[in-house]
């Protein structure tokens, strides 16, 4: 650490600091501070000593070269614990380590055609119940189907989750994180006020409805390649799971594996739904690789315009637009020395945006990503996936669910944005549009299933 600066003087701002702004509109605070502080810039939330980091070097350094001198924030771990328990999402060191082998050990026996063949049956059976014409409240329809995948990717082909009671406890947990992040004085809790109840009535049925799905699904000897299936029977005896970690790690994947993919889809639809002729290229690219037949994880790779439009949302609206760490001991970056404890935020929403790294960074334009842009880019200035050893423990499931289902309305439908309201991005723990996701469907004439490009 010799040689460097201290971190310049704490700024001032009354007894909040810098949480005034930041809890005032979060989104315009990351974008505001780096231009007017710099890359590395010393903040003040409350009592907290924070840094907000908006260079990709110094976010791959937290997350990837330095790592091991960082962890998730206490404070968002023991928020997270009440709903994914001690599952990987909030769990740390040496437990942390030895749950993410055995996920991953378990992900390693899924048959991943499998896998995506099933997605595609849920998306069948639920996109011929949407409307055919008219308008709709598009994220609600999204959460559900995002729940019907995870539900029965997770437990099995035959499980019947309650999907509007996990739908309704998934939005009071975003409420929930909401507040707690903003507002370090939140009440415990169990003090009774009514966000505390909803929460603590939305945690009963989440953990309740969780259990009785094991249990519906260990009692039936279904055949299906689901993550419960691959949990339950591990290589080796030392990777077997009680049934405690077990419930933990499933309310893990349900949790993070349904937020992050129904709010990219709606992103990717809003979008598309704001630009027609983009949608049209992505309708021609599909008519003419499918031919109407659903695709397959193998047809992704002659699909350029498809994965464009997903990396383009991604870049957007990034679900991990704010990570936040915590120093277990002093650091530097840049020239900036800092102490132990002190809490670093990567900002993901800024350097996804930022004019350095990507040209005219506004606009919607998928085209960008398809002359070797990802290989040019700095380590950091894209990683919709986080990066290092906590990086995205179901991004290839991510990365077989965002184009299948994406494929699969286009086919269907053609989207209009419903002009009345206007949409913004709700950040919690993810970034949800908000108010809601007016979007006016219209089914498309069908085109004949030819079997085109059929070699899968
Ligand atoms: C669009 C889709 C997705 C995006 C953008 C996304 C993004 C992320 C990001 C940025 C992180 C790292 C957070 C951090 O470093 O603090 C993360 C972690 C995680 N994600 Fe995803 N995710 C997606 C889909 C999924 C899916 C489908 C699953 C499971 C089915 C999943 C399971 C997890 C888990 C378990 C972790 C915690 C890993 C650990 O800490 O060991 N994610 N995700």
């Amino acid at each position: 650490m010799s040689g460097n600066e201290p971190a310049s003087p704490m700024p001032a701002g009354g007894l909040l600091g810098d949480l005034r702004a930041l809890r005032a509109d979060v989104l315009r605070f990351l974008e505001t501070v780096p231009r007017q502080r710099g890359d590395v810039a010393p903040l003040r939330l409350a009592w907290y000593r924070a840094v907000l980091l908006s260079h990709p070097e110094h976010v791959h350094q937290v997350l990837v070269t330095d790592c091991a001198r960082f962890q998730k924030p206490p404070r968002f771990r023991r928020a997270a614990r009440r709903i994914c328990g001690r599952g990987l999402f909030a769990n740390e060191g040496p437990d942390w380590r030895r749950q993410r082998q055995r996920v991953q050990a378990a992900l390693q026996r899924l048959d991943l055609d499998q896998y995506a063949g099933t997605v595609n049956s849920v998306v069948d059976q639920t996109l011929a119940g949407w409307p055919r014409d008219g308008d709709q409240e598009m994220f609600g329809l999204l959460v559900r189907l995002a729940l019907a995948i995870r539900a029965s990717t997770t437990f099995g082909t035959r499980s019947a989750l309650p999907l509007t009671d996990l739908a309704q406890a998934t939005s009071v947990f975003m409420d929930y994180f909401v507040h707690t992040f903003r507002w370090p004085l939140a009440w415990p809790l169990w003090v009774p006020t009514g966000r505390n109840r909803r929460t603590r009535a939305a945690c009963r049925t989440w953990w309740r409805t969780l259990r009785q799905a094991i249990e519906v699904a260990g009692t039936k000897n279904h055949s299906v390649e689901s993550l419960l299936d691959a949990l339950q029977h591990p290589d080796t005896e030392a990777d077997r799971l009680t049934s405690r970690q077990l419930l933990d790690e499933l309310a893990t994947w349900v949790l993070t594996g349904t937020e992050t993919l129904a709010n990219t889809l709606a992103w990717s639809c809003y979008l598309l739904a704001r630009h027609p002729a983009a949608r049209r290229c992505l309708a021609d690219e599909l008519d003419r690789t499918l031919g109407g037949r659903p695709p397959m994880p193998a047809d992704v790779a002659r699909l350029p315009y498809l994965e464009s439009v997903i990396r383009e949302t991604l870049r957007l609206f990034p679900q991990g637009y704010m990570l936040g760490r915590k120093a277990l001991e002093p650091f530097s970056v840049g020239r900036q020395a800092f102490p132990s404890g002190t809490a670093v935020i990567l900002n993901q929403w800024f350097i996804s945006r930022d004019s350095r790294w990507f040209d005219d960074p506004l606009a919607f334009e998928p085209r960008r990503w398809s002359d070797g842009l990802l290989e040019r880019l700095p380590r950091g200035a894209f990683i919709p996936y986080g990066a290092g050893p906590r990086a995205c423990a179901g991004r290839m499931f991510a990365r077989i669910e965002l184009p299948l289902v994406l494929a699969a309305i286009t086919q269907r439908f053609d989207l209009e944005l419903s002009p009345e309201r206007a949409v913004r991005p709700l950040p919690s723990i993810t970034l949800r549009p908000s108010p809601a996701l007016p979007i006016r469907l219209r089914q498309r004439a069908q085109v004949p299933n030819s079997g085109a490009g059929g070699d899968t």
